[in-house]
Protein backbone atom coordinates (compact mmCIF):
# COMPACT_ATOMS: atom_id res chain seq x y z
CA UNK A 1 0.00 0.00 0.00
CA UNK A 2 1.25 3.80 -0.70
CA UNK A 3 2.05 5.91 1.57
CA UNK A 4 1.06 9.57 1.69
CA UNK A 5 4.18 11.00 0.16
CA UNK A 6 5.84 15.26 0.38
CA UNK A 7 6.30 17.08 -1.45
CA UNK A 8 2.47 18.22 -0.92
CA UNK A 9 0.86 20.74 -3.38
CA UNK A 10 0.69 23.21 -1.09
CA UNK A 11 3.63 25.57 -3.30
CA UNK A 12 2.25 28.31 -5.30
CA UNK A 13 2.54 26.25 -8.57
CA UNK A 14 0.81 23.32 -9.27
CA UNK A 15 3.19 21.34 -11.97
CA UNK A 16 5.86 20.46 -9.98
CA UNK A 17 7.46 18.12 -12.90
CA UNK A 18 9.56 20.40 -14.77
CA UNK A 19 8.82 17.93 -17.92
CA UNK A 20 5.27 18.77 -17.54
CA UNK A 21 5.90 22.07 -17.15
CA UNK A 22 7.31 22.82 -20.22
CA UNK A 23 4.09 21.02 -21.78
CA UNK A 24 2.18 23.82 -20.44
CA UNK A 25 -0.15 26.00 -23.00
CA UNK A 26 -3.44 27.57 -24.02
CA UNK A 27 -6.61 25.78 -23.73
CA UNK A 28 -7.02 26.62 -27.96
CA UNK A 29 -3.27 25.33 -28.55
CA UNK A 30 -3.98 22.15 -26.62
CA UNK A 31 -7.73 21.63 -28.18
CA UNK A 32 -5.75 22.04 -31.17
CA UNK A 33 -3.93 19.04 -31.39
CA UNK A 34 -7.28 17.07 -31.12
CA UNK A 35 -8.36 15.42 -34.92
CA UNK A 36 -11.87 15.51 -35.57
CA UNK A 37 -13.31 11.78 -35.51
CA UNK A 38 -11.28 10.38 -32.33
CA UNK A 39 -12.53 8.95 -28.95
CA UNK A 40 -11.35 11.48 -25.83
CA UNK A 41 -12.08 9.39 -22.19
CA UNK A 42 -12.46 13.13 -20.10
CA UNK A 43 -12.60 12.86 -16.43
CA UNK A 44 -15.90 14.03 -14.73
CA UNK A 45 -18.79 12.42 -12.56
CA UNK A 46 -22.09 13.94 -11.78
CA UNK A 47 -21.15 17.54 -12.31
CA UNK A 48 -16.97 17.33 -10.23
CA UNK A 49 -13.54 17.44 -10.95
CA UNK A 50 -14.19 17.15 -15.23
CA UNK A 51 -12.20 19.30 -17.65
CA UNK A 52 -13.15 23.20 -17.88
CA UNK A 53 -11.48 24.84 -21.02
CA UNK A 54 -9.97 22.02 -23.24
CA UNK A 55 -13.28 20.96 -24.23
CA UNK A 56 -14.87 24.30 -24.42
CA UNK A 57 -11.59 25.32 -26.81
CA UNK A 58 -13.00 22.04 -28.85
CA UNK A 59 -16.04 22.89 -29.12
CA UNK A 60 -15.15 26.47 -30.80
CA UNK A 61 -12.42 24.66 -33.21
CA UNK A 62 -15.85 22.11 -34.20
CA UNK A 63 -18.23 24.95 -34.39
CA UNK A 64 -16.17 27.03 -37.06
CA UNK A 65 -15.19 23.63 -38.53
CA UNK A 66 -18.67 22.56 -39.43
CA UNK A 67 -19.34 26.71 -40.58
CA UNK A 68 -17.21 25.55 -42.89
CA UNK A 69 -19.29 22.79 -43.88
CA UNK A 70 -16.87 20.21 -42.92
CA UNK A 71 -18.86 17.26 -40.32
CA UNK A 72 -16.59 17.71 -37.23
CA UNK A 73 -17.23 15.50 -34.52
CA UNK A 74 -16.03 13.65 -31.38
CA UNK A 75 -16.87 10.60 -29.42
CA UNK A 76 -16.93 11.55 -25.45
CA UNK A 77 -16.69 9.25 -22.63
CA UNK A 78 -16.67 10.65 -19.07
CA UNK A 79 -17.34 8.81 -15.85
CA UNK A 80 -20.74 10.38 -15.15
CA UNK A 81 -22.44 13.71 -16.31
CA UNK A 82 -20.09 17.24 -16.13
CA UNK A 83 -21.32 20.79 -16.49
CA UNK A 84 -22.05 22.76 -19.55
CA UNK A 85 -18.19 23.97 -20.53
CA UNK A 86 -17.96 20.34 -21.50
CA UNK A 87 -21.51 18.35 -22.30
CA UNK A 88 -23.18 22.00 -23.04
CA UNK A 89 -21.10 23.17 -24.87
CA UNK A 90 -19.62 19.97 -27.16
CA UNK A 91 -23.35 19.67 -27.72
CA UNK A 92 -24.15 22.79 -28.60
CA UNK A 93 -22.07 22.50 -31.27
CA UNK A 94 -22.91 19.74 -32.56
CA UNK A 95 -19.84 17.95 -32.03
CA UNK A 96 -20.22 14.81 -30.27
CA UNK A 97 -21.07 11.55 -32.30
CA UNK A 98 -21.36 9.21 -29.36
CA UNK A 99 -21.61 9.92 -25.88
CA UNK A 100 -21.53 8.05 -22.51
CA UNK A 101 -21.95 6.68 -19.68
CA UNK A 102 -24.45 9.24 -17.83
CA UNK A 103 -25.29 12.55 -18.92
CA UNK A 104 -27.98 15.15 -17.35
CA UNK A 105 -27.24 18.57 -19.27
CA UNK A 106 -29.80 19.86 -20.87
CA UNK A 107 -28.49 20.60 -24.08
CA UNK A 108 -27.25 17.03 -24.29
CA UNK A 109 -30.64 15.32 -23.77
CA UNK A 110 -32.23 17.49 -26.27
CA UNK A 111 -29.60 16.41 -28.76
CA UNK A 112 -30.14 12.62 -27.73
CA UNK A 113 -33.94 12.82 -28.02
CA UNK A 114 -33.94 14.43 -31.14
CA UNK A 115 -32.04 11.47 -32.50
CA UNK A 116 -28.78 13.86 -33.31
CA UNK A 117 -26.81 12.10 -31.21
CA UNK A 118 -25.79 8.28 -30.28
CA UNK A 119 -26.07 8.03 -27.01
CA UNK A 120 -24.58 4.52 -25.15
CA UNK A 121 -26.17 4.10 -21.35
CA UNK A 122 -23.82 2.11 -19.41
CA UNK A 123 -23.93 0.59 -15.84
CA UNK A 124 -21.06 2.88 -14.50
CA UNK A 125 -19.13 0.26 -12.75
CA UNK A 126 -19.03 -1.65 -16.38
CA UNK A 127 -16.89 1.19 -18.60
CA UNK A 128 -13.65 0.84 -17.09
CA UNK A 129 -14.08 -3.02 -18.24
CA UNK A 130 -16.08 -2.53 -21.45
CA UNK A 131 -13.09 -0.47 -22.47
CA UNK A 132 -10.17 -2.58 -21.33
CA UNK A 133 -11.86 -5.55 -22.99
CA UNK A 134 -11.54 -3.46 -26.39
CA UNK A 135 -15.31 -3.40 -26.69
CA UNK A 136 -15.38 0.39 -27.49
CA UNK A 137 -12.61 0.57 -29.63
CA UNK A 138 -9.19 2.11 -29.11
CA UNK A 139 -9.04 5.32 -26.86
CA UNK A 140 -7.13 8.16 -28.49
CA UNK A 141 -7.25 11.20 -26.05
CA UNK A 142 -7.86 11.76 -22.57
CA UNK A 143 -8.30 14.86 -21.04
CA UNK A 144 -7.90 14.84 -17.17
CA UNK A 145 -8.70 17.91 -14.76
CA UNK A 146 -6.32 17.02 -11.65
CA UNK A 147 -5.43 19.00 -8.68
CA UNK A 148 -1.93 19.02 -9.22
CA UNK A 149 0.97 17.65 -10.42
CA UNK A 150 4.00 16.59 -8.11
CA UNK A 151 7.67 16.34 -9.21
CA UNK A 152 7.86 13.19 -9.95
CA UNK A 153 4.66 13.21 -12.44
CA UNK A 154 2.41 11.86 -10.23
CA UNK A 155 -0.88 13.37 -10.59
CA UNK A 156 -3.43 14.42 -7.28
CA UNK A 157 -6.73 14.03 -8.51
CA UNK A 158 -9.40 16.85 -8.47
CA UNK A 159 -13.00 16.43 -7.14
CA UNK A 160 -13.56 12.58 -8.71
CA UNK A 161 -12.22 9.82 -9.40
CA UNK A 162 -14.27 8.70 -11.64
CA UNK A 163 -12.52 6.57 -14.65
CA UNK A 164 -9.63 8.59 -15.13
CA UNK A 165 -7.15 5.69 -14.06
CA UNK A 166 -8.44 3.81 -16.92
CA UNK A 167 -8.69 6.71 -19.68
CA UNK A 168 -4.88 7.83 -18.66
CA UNK A 169 -4.06 3.78 -19.56
CA UNK A 170 -6.13 2.96 -22.26
CA UNK A 171 -5.36 6.46 -23.97
CA UNK A 172 -2.36 6.81 -26.79
CA UNK A 173 -2.49 10.90 -25.83
CA UNK A 174 -3.06 12.42 -22.47
CA UNK A 175 -3.73 16.38 -22.07
CA UNK A 176 -3.79 17.28 -18.25
CA UNK A 177 -5.71 20.35 -16.67
CA UNK A 178 -4.60 21.46 -13.62
CA UNK A 179 -7.78 23.23 -11.37
CA UNK A 180 -6.12 25.80 -9.05
CA UNK A 181 -9.67 26.00 -7.67
CA UNK A 182 -9.54 22.63 -6.36
CA UNK A 183 -8.70 22.81 -2.99
CA UNK A 184 -4.59 21.37 -2.31
CA UNK A 185 -6.28 19.52 0.24
CA UNK A 186 -7.66 17.29 -1.43
CA UNK A 187 -4.49 15.68 -1.57
CA UNK A 188 -4.72 12.30 0.19
CA UNK A 189 -8.01 11.07 -0.35
CA UNK A 190 -8.31 9.63 -3.11
CA UNK A 191 -7.34 5.53 -3.25
CA UNK A 192 -6.31 4.32 -7.10
CA UNK A 193 -6.16 1.24 -7.10
CA UNK A 194 -3.94 -0.43 -9.62
CA UNK A 195 -4.15 -4.18 -9.16
CA UNK A 196 -6.85 -5.19 -11.67
CA UNK A 197 -5.56 -7.91 -13.72
CA UNK A 198 -8.30 -8.59 -16.49
CA UNK A 199 -9.31 -12.58 -15.95
CA UNK A 200 -8.52 -15.48 -16.00
CA UNK A 201 -6.06 -14.07 -13.56
CA UNK A 202 -7.71 -11.67 -11.97
CA UNK A 203 -7.10 -11.74 -8.12
CA UNK A 204 -10.12 -10.77 -5.08
CA UNK A 205 -10.29 -6.67 -4.20
CA UNK A 206 -8.99 -6.68 -0.71
CA UNK A 207 -11.49 -4.26 0.66
CA UNK A 208 -13.71 -4.94 3.28
CA UNK A 209 -14.29 -2.09 5.32
CA UNK A 210 -15.73 1.41 3.38
CA UNK A 211 -12.80 3.14 4.88
CA UNK A 212 -10.22 1.10 3.60
CA UNK A 213 -7.49 2.01 1.51
CA UNK A 214 -6.16 -0.27 -0.62
CA UNK A 215 -4.19 1.78 -3.22
CA UNK A 216 -2.15 5.01 -3.51
CA UNK A 217 -3.80 8.56 -3.36
CA UNK A 218 -2.03 9.57 -6.78
CA UNK A 219 -2.98 8.59 -10.77
CA UNK A 220 0.23 7.98 -12.54
CA UNK A 221 0.57 8.76 -16.58
CA UNK A 222 3.58 7.75 -18.26
CA UNK A 223 5.09 10.98 -19.31
CA UNK A 224 5.78 10.78 -22.68
CA UNK A 225 1.79 10.11 -23.43
CA UNK A 226 1.37 13.48 -21.81
CA UNK A 227 1.09 16.16 -24.70
CA UNK A 228 -0.28 19.38 -22.72
CA UNK A 229 -1.06 20.40 -20.05
CA UNK A 230 -3.42 23.59 -19.40
CA UNK A 231 -3.93 25.81 -16.26
CA UNK A 232 -7.49 26.28 -15.11
CA UNK A 233 -9.20 28.19 -12.17
CA UNK A 234 -12.86 27.70 -12.05
CA UNK A 235 -15.29 25.69 -10.43
CA UNK A 236 -17.33 22.79 -10.53
CA UNK A 237 -20.38 22.74 -12.22
CA UNK A 238 -22.48 22.30 -8.86
CA UNK A 239 -26.20 22.67 -9.17
CA UNK A 240 -28.09 23.24 -6.45
CA UNK A 241 -30.38 20.34 -4.84
CA UNK A 242 -34.49 21.14 -4.02
CA UNK A 243 -34.68 21.91 -0.92
CA UNK A 244 -36.76 18.53 0.57
CA UNK A 245 -40.48 18.74 0.42
CA UNK A 246 -43.14 17.01 1.59
CA UNK A 247 -43.62 14.33 -0.59
CA UNK A 248 -39.85 13.35 -0.15
CA UNK A 249 -39.94 13.62 3.64
CA UNK A 250 -43.19 10.83 3.71
CA UNK A 251 -40.79 9.14 1.65
CA UNK A 252 -37.89 9.53 3.84
CA UNK A 253 -40.04 8.84 6.24
CA UNK A 254 -41.60 5.21 5.36
CA UNK A 255 -37.56 3.56 4.31
CA UNK A 256 -36.36 4.98 8.09
CA UNK A 257 -39.56 3.23 9.62
CA UNK A 258 -38.42 0.63 7.59
CA UNK A 259 -35.20 0.06 8.08
CA UNK A 260 -36.21 0.65 11.87
CA UNK A 261 -38.10 -2.89 11.03
CA UNK A 262 -35.27 -4.49 9.89
CA UNK A 263 -33.03 -3.59 12.88
CA UNK A 264 -35.73 -4.59 15.22
CA UNK A 265 -36.19 -8.03 13.77
CA UNK A 266 -32.14 -8.60 13.83
CA UNK A 267 -31.81 -8.96 10.58
CA UNK A 268 -28.94 -5.26 10.28
CA UNK A 269 -27.65 -4.07 13.01
CA UNK A 270 -28.12 -0.60 14.62
CA UNK A 271 -25.21 1.08 12.54
CA UNK A 272 -27.21 -0.35 9.32
CA UNK A 273 -25.27 -2.23 6.35
CA UNK A 274 -22.95 0.68 3.72
CA UNK A 275 -25.75 3.08 2.66
CA UNK A 276 -25.68 4.08 -1.29
CA UNK A 277 -27.78 6.75 -2.30
CA UNK A 278 -28.36 7.76 -5.65
CA UNK A 279 -28.93 10.80 -7.58
CA UNK A 280 -31.58 13.17 -7.52
CA UNK A 281 -33.30 15.43 -5.04
CA UNK A 282 -34.99 12.62 -3.54
CA UNK A 283 -32.21 10.65 -2.64
CA UNK A 284 -30.35 13.54 -0.88
CA UNK A 285 -34.07 14.37 1.21
CA UNK A 286 -33.33 10.72 2.65
CA UNK A 287 -30.16 11.78 3.82
CA UNK A 288 -31.49 14.74 5.76
CA UNK A 289 -34.58 12.47 6.97
CA UNK A 290 -31.48 10.27 8.29
CA UNK A 291 -29.77 13.40 9.99
CA UNK A 292 -33.34 13.82 12.17
CA UNK A 293 -33.71 10.26 13.03
CA UNK A 294 -31.87 9.19 16.40
CA UNK A 295 -32.31 5.43 16.22
CA UNK A 296 -29.24 4.89 14.05
CA UNK A 297 -25.81 5.22 14.56
CA UNK A 298 -22.23 5.23 13.14
CA UNK A 299 -23.42 4.92 9.96
CA UNK A 300 -21.12 4.06 7.10
CA UNK A 301 -21.53 4.59 3.34
CA UNK A 302 -20.36 2.45 0.03
CA UNK A 303 -21.65 4.73 -2.69
CA UNK A 304 -21.02 6.41 -5.64
CA UNK A 305 -21.31 10.19 -4.82
CA UNK A 306 -21.37 12.55 -2.04
CA UNK A 307 -24.64 14.88 -1.49
CA UNK A 308 -25.15 17.82 0.81
CA UNK A 309 -27.07 15.56 2.71
CA UNK A 310 -24.11 12.80 3.47
CA UNK A 311 -21.99 15.56 4.00
CA UNK A 312 -24.40 16.92 6.69
CA UNK A 313 -24.36 12.67 8.22
CA UNK A 314 -20.76 13.70 8.15
CA UNK A 315 -20.41 16.82 10.24
CA UNK A 316 -22.81 15.66 12.43
CA UNK A 317 -20.98 12.61 13.55
CA UNK A 318 -24.02 10.26 11.87
CA UNK A 319 -22.06 8.91 9.23
CA UNK A 320 -18.01 7.72 10.46
CA UNK A 321 -16.80 7.56 6.89
CA UNK A 322 -18.00 7.84 3.35
CA UNK A 323 -16.35 6.20 0.27
CA UNK A 324 -17.51 7.47 -3.21
CA UNK A 325 -16.04 8.34 -6.86
CA UNK A 326 -17.12 11.91 -6.34
CA UNK A 327 -18.49 14.96 -5.00
CA UNK A 328 -22.03 16.16 -5.95
CA UNK A 329 -22.78 19.21 -4.26
CA UNK A 330 -24.55 21.92 -4.34
CA UNK A 331 -23.48 25.64 -4.17
CA UNK A 332 -23.20 26.42 -1.00
CA UNK A 333 -22.36 23.09 0.52
CA UNK A 334 -19.56 22.82 -2.58
CA UNK A 335 -17.57 26.20 -0.83
CA UNK A 336 -18.40 25.13 2.93
CA UNK A 337 -16.67 21.37 2.05
CA UNK A 338 -14.00 23.17 0.38
CA UNK A 339 -12.88 25.61 2.95
CA UNK A 340 -12.71 22.61 5.54
CA UNK A 341 -11.66 20.04 3.14
CA UNK A 342 -8.92 18.79 5.58
CA UNK A 343 -11.48 17.60 7.72
CA UNK A 344 -13.04 15.39 5.49
CA UNK A 345 -9.40 13.93 4.45
CA UNK A 346 -9.81 10.79 7.32
CA UNK A 347 -13.64 10.23 6.79
CA UNK A 348 -14.30 10.27 2.97
CA UNK A 349 -12.23 7.88 0.03
CA UNK A 350 -12.19 8.57 -3.52
CA UNK A 351 -12.02 5.80 -5.75
CA UNK A 352 -12.43 4.91 -9.11
CA UNK A 353 -15.66 4.18 -9.99
CA UNK A 354 -14.74 0.46 -10.78
CA UNK A 355 -14.30 -0.09 -7.51
CA UNK A 356 -17.30 2.26 -5.89
CA UNK A 357 -19.78 -0.13 -8.25
CA UNK A 358 -17.82 -3.40 -7.78
CA UNK A 359 -20.66 -6.20 -7.77
CA UNK A 360 -17.75 -7.99 -5.88
CA UNK A 361 -17.43 -5.78 -3.08
CA UNK A 362 -21.01 -4.45 -3.02
CA UNK A 363 -22.37 -7.60 -2.46
CA UNK A 364 -19.37 -8.09 -0.07
CA UNK A 365 -20.11 -5.42 2.70
CA UNK A 366 -24.06 -5.68 1.87
CA UNK A 367 -24.71 -2.26 0.60
CA UNK A 368 -28.22 -1.28 1.03
CA UNK A 369 -28.89 1.01 -1.95
CA UNK A 370 -31.54 3.56 -1.87
CA UNK A 371 -32.24 4.93 -5.72
CA UNK A 372 -34.77 7.34 -7.37
CA UNK A 373 -36.93 6.13 -10.24
CA UNK A 374 -39.05 7.72 -13.09
CA UNK A 375 -41.86 4.67 -12.59
CA UNK A 376 -42.45 1.18 -11.07
CA UNK A 377 -44.98 -1.43 -12.75
CA UNK A 378 -47.18 -3.12 -10.12
CA UNK A 379 -44.73 -6.30 -10.54
CA UNK A 380 -41.58 -4.10 -9.80
CA UNK A 381 -40.02 -3.83 -13.08
CA UNK A 382 -38.63 -0.24 -12.40
CA UNK A 383 -37.45 2.23 -15.21
CA UNK A 384 -35.40 4.75 -14.16
CA UNK A 385 -33.62 6.29 -17.12
CA UNK A 386 -36.89 6.87 -20.18
CA UNK A 387 -40.14 9.23 -20.28
CA UNK A 388 -42.76 7.29 -21.90
CA UNK A 389 -40.34 4.99 -22.69
CA UNK A 390 -38.38 6.48 -25.66
CA UNK A 391 -37.18 10.15 -24.02
CA UNK A 392 -34.11 9.46 -21.68
CA UNK A 393 -34.45 11.66 -19.00
CA UNK A 394 -30.83 11.07 -17.62
CA UNK A 395 -29.24 7.48 -17.02
CA UNK A 396 -28.87 4.11 -15.41
CA UNK A 397 -25.93 5.42 -13.57
CA UNK A 398 -24.41 3.14 -10.71
CA UNK A 399 -28.21 2.55 -9.60
CA UNK A 400 -28.15 -1.37 -11.59
CA UNK A 401 -24.60 -1.92 -10.12
CA UNK A 402 -26.15 -1.75 -6.72
CA UNK A 403 -29.33 -2.99 -6.74
CA UNK A 404 -28.12 -6.31 -8.31
CA UNK A 405 -25.36 -6.49 -5.82
CA UNK A 406 -26.56 -4.99 -2.93
CA UNK A 407 -27.86 -6.73 0.25
CA UNK A 408 -31.19 -4.35 -0.15
CA UNK A 409 -32.32 -2.67 -3.22
CA UNK A 410 -34.97 0.19 -2.54
CA UNK A 411 -36.56 2.41 -5.31
CA UNK A 412 -38.32 6.16 -4.55
CA UNK A 413 -40.30 8.67 -6.39
CA UNK A 414 -43.54 10.07 -5.99
CA UNK A 415 -46.78 8.23 -6.70
CA UNK A 416 -47.44 10.98 -9.66
CA UNK A 417 -45.11 13.34 -11.95
CA UNK A 418 -46.03 16.70 -13.84
CA UNK A 419 -48.90 17.95 -11.12
CA UNK A 420 -50.75 14.52 -11.13
CA UNK A 421 -50.82 13.78 -14.60
CA UNK A 422 -48.54 10.95 -14.74
CA UNK A 423 -48.88 7.66 -12.37
CA UNK A 424 -45.38 6.53 -11.22
CA UNK A 425 -47.00 3.18 -10.11
CA UNK A 426 -48.16 1.85 -13.59
CA UNK A 427 -49.63 -1.39 -15.34
CA UNK A 428 -46.25 -2.28 -17.16
CA UNK A 429 -43.12 -0.04 -17.10
CA UNK A 430 -42.46 1.58 -20.69
CA UNK A 431 -39.01 0.99 -20.22
CA UNK A 432 -36.82 -1.91 -18.23
CA UNK A 433 -33.39 -0.70 -15.90
CA UNK A 434 -33.88 -3.43 -13.03
CA UNK A 435 -36.01 -6.01 -13.53
CA UNK A 436 -38.39 -7.68 -10.62
CA UNK A 437 -35.85 -9.59 -10.01
CA UNK A 438 -33.51 -6.82 -8.80
CA UNK A 439 -35.72 -4.65 -6.85
CA UNK A 440 -36.76 -5.76 -3.08
CA UNK A 441 -38.56 -2.44 -2.26
CA UNK A 442 -40.82 0.42 -3.67
CA UNK A 443 -41.90 3.70 -1.80
CA UNK A 444 -43.52 6.37 -2.46
CA UNK A 445 -45.08 9.54 -0.36
CA UNK A 446 -48.08 6.90 0.03
CA UNK A 447 -46.01 3.96 1.75
CA UNK A 448 -43.79 1.18 0.75
CA UNK A 449 -43.96 -2.30 -0.56
CA UNK A 450 -41.64 -4.67 0.87
CA UNK A 451 -41.35 -7.60 -2.29
CA UNK A 452 -39.05 -9.52 -0.73
CA UNK A 453 -40.96 -13.27 -0.83
CA UNK A 454 -43.56 -12.51 -2.78
CA UNK A 455 -45.49 -13.86 -6.05
CA UNK A 456 -45.43 -11.75 -8.76
CA UNK A 457 -49.58 -11.40 -7.69
CA UNK A 458 -48.99 -10.65 -4.42
CA UNK A 459 -46.68 -7.97 -5.16
CA UNK A 460 -48.89 -6.19 -7.79
CA UNK A 461 -51.24 -6.23 -4.55
CA UNK A 462 -49.00 -4.39 -2.35
CA UNK A 463 -47.56 -2.21 -4.38
CA UNK A 464 -51.26 -0.58 -5.82
CA UNK A 465 -52.55 -0.52 -2.41
CA UNK A 466 -49.33 0.32 -0.63
CA UNK A 467 -47.80 3.02 -3.29
CA UNK A 468 -50.19 3.99 -5.79
CA UNK A 469 -51.70 7.61 -5.71
CA UNK A 470 -55.27 7.25 -4.86
CA UNK A 471 -56.54 8.95 -7.98
CA UNK A 472 -54.95 5.84 -9.83
CA UNK A 473 -55.22 3.08 -7.73
CA UNK A 474 -58.64 2.30 -8.32
CA UNK A 475 -57.47 1.97 -12.10
CA UNK A 476 -54.87 -0.20 -11.57
CA UNK A 477 -56.99 -2.59 -9.10
CA UNK A 478 -59.27 -2.85 -12.17
CA UNK A 479 -56.43 -3.36 -14.28
CA UNK A 480 -54.97 -6.17 -12.20
CA UNK A 481 -58.20 -8.06 -11.44
CA UNK A 482 -59.42 -7.99 -15.54
CA UNK A 483 -55.32 -9.20 -15.88
CA UNK A 484 -55.68 -12.27 -13.48
CA UNK A 485 -59.20 -12.87 -15.02
CA UNK A 486 -58.30 -12.91 -18.80
CA UNK A 487 -54.34 -12.83 -19.29
CA UNK A 488 -53.33 -15.27 -21.48
CA UNK A 489 -51.06 -16.64 -18.58
CA UNK A 490 -51.68 -16.51 -14.78
CA UNK A 491 -48.51 -16.47 -13.34
CA UNK A 492 -48.13 -12.48 -14.07
CA UNK A 493 -51.36 -11.57 -15.66
CA UNK A 494 -51.43 -8.51 -18.40
CA UNK A 495 -53.70 -7.24 -21.06
CA UNK A 496 -51.15 -7.18 -23.52
CA UNK A 497 -53.30 -4.59 -25.43
CA UNK A 498 -53.88 -2.03 -22.76
CA UNK A 499 -50.83 -2.46 -20.42
CA UNK A 500 -48.91 0.67 -22.30
CA UNK A 501 -52.37 2.30 -22.73
CA UNK A 502 -51.46 4.76 -20.24
CA UNK A 503 -48.78 5.28 -21.99
CA UNK A 504 -49.84 6.15 -24.97
CA UNK A 505 -52.78 8.28 -23.73
CA UNK A 506 -50.37 10.19 -22.20
CA UNK A 507 -48.51 11.07 -25.40
CA UNK A 508 -51.58 11.57 -26.87
CA UNK A 509 -53.64 14.17 -24.45
CA UNK A 510 -51.27 14.90 -22.28
CA UNK A 511 -52.43 13.18 -18.90
CA UNK A 512 -52.43 8.89 -17.89
CA UNK A 513 -56.26 9.40 -16.21
CA UNK A 514 -58.72 8.70 -18.69
CA UNK A 515 -61.21 11.61 -19.72
CA UNK A 516 -62.91 13.13 -22.96
CA UNK A 517 -59.51 12.15 -25.42
N1 LIG B 1 -42.76 10.60 -16.08
C1 LIG B 1 -42.30 11.77 -16.58
N2 LIG B 1 -41.38 12.54 -15.96
C2 LIG B 1 -40.93 12.10 -14.77
C3 LIG B 1 -41.37 10.90 -14.18
C4 LIG B 1 -42.33 10.14 -14.89
N3 LIG B 1 -42.79 8.99 -14.42
N4 LIG B 1 -40.75 10.75 -13.01
C5 LIG B 1 -39.91 11.81 -12.85
N5 LIG B 1 -40.03 12.60 -13.91
C6 LIG B 1 -39.34 13.88 -14.13
C7 LIG B 1 -39.77 14.90 -13.09
O1 LIG B 1 -41.00 15.50 -13.46
C8 LIG B 1 -38.60 15.86 -13.10
O2 LIG B 1 -38.72 16.67 -14.25
P1 LIG B 1 -38.35 18.25 -14.18
O3 LIG B 1 -36.86 18.27 -13.91
O4 LIG B 1 -38.72 18.72 -15.54
O5 LIG B 1 -39.17 18.80 -13.06
C9 LIG B 1 -37.39 14.94 -13.33
O6 LIG B 1 -37.93 13.72 -13.89
C10 LIG B 1 -36.65 14.61 -12.04
O7 LIG B 1 -37.57 14.08 -11.12
P2 LIG B 1 -37.56 14.40 -9.55
O8 LIG B 1 -38.92 13.98 -9.05
O9 LIG B 1 -37.10 15.79 -9.26
O10 LIG B 1 -36.57 13.30 -8.95
P3 LIG B 1 -35.00 13.16 -8.85
O11 LIG B 1 -34.25 14.45 -8.99
O12 LIG B 1 -34.82 12.40 -7.62
O13 LIG B 1 -34.61 12.27 -10.14
C11 LIG B 1 -34.45 10.30 -11.51
C12 LIG B 1 -35.24 11.06 -10.41
C13 LIG B 1 -35.07 8.94 -11.74
C14 LIG B 1 -34.49 11.10 -12.83
C15 LIG B 1 -32.97 10.18 -11.01
O14 LIG B 1 -32.97 9.54 -9.77
C16 LIG B 1 -32.12 9.38 -11.99
O15 LIG B 1 -31.62 9.90 -12.99
N6 LIG B 1 -31.92 8.07 -11.71
C17 LIG B 1 -31.19 7.18 -12.55
C18 LIG B 1 -29.72 7.13 -12.22
C19 LIG B 1 -29.45 6.66 -10.81
O16 LIG B 1 -30.26 6.04 -10.17
N7 LIG B 1 -28.24 6.95 -10.36
C20 LIG B 1 -27.85 6.65 -9.01
C21 LIG B 1 -26.88 5.57 -8.95
S1 LIG B 1 -25.67 5.83 -7.75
Amino acid sequence: MATFALPSVTSTSRVLNSNLASLIMSADEAAALIEFGTRIGMSGFTGSGYPKAVPLALARLISDANLRGQKAQVSIFTGASTGPELDGALARAGGIQLRLPYQSDPETRKRINAGEMEYMDIHLGHVAQYVENGFLGKMDWAIIEVTAILEDGRLVPSSSVGNNRTWIEQAEKVIIEVNARQPAELEGMHDIYYGMKPPPNRQPIPLVHPGQKIGTPYLHVPLEKVAAVVLTDSPDRNSPFKAPDISSRQIAGHILEFLGWEVKKGRIPASLLPLQSGVGNIANAVLFGLLEETKFEDLTAYTEVIQDGMIELLRSGKLTCASATAFSLGPEMLEKVNSEMANYRDRIVLRPQEISNHPEIIRRLGVIGMNGMIEADIYGNVNSTHVMGSRIQNGIGGSGDFARNGYLAIFMAPSTAQKGDISTIVPMVSHVDHTEHDVDVVVTEQGLADLRGLSPRQRAKVIIENCAHPNYRSLLLDYQGRAERLSFGKHTPHLLRESLSWHERYVRSGRMLPGED
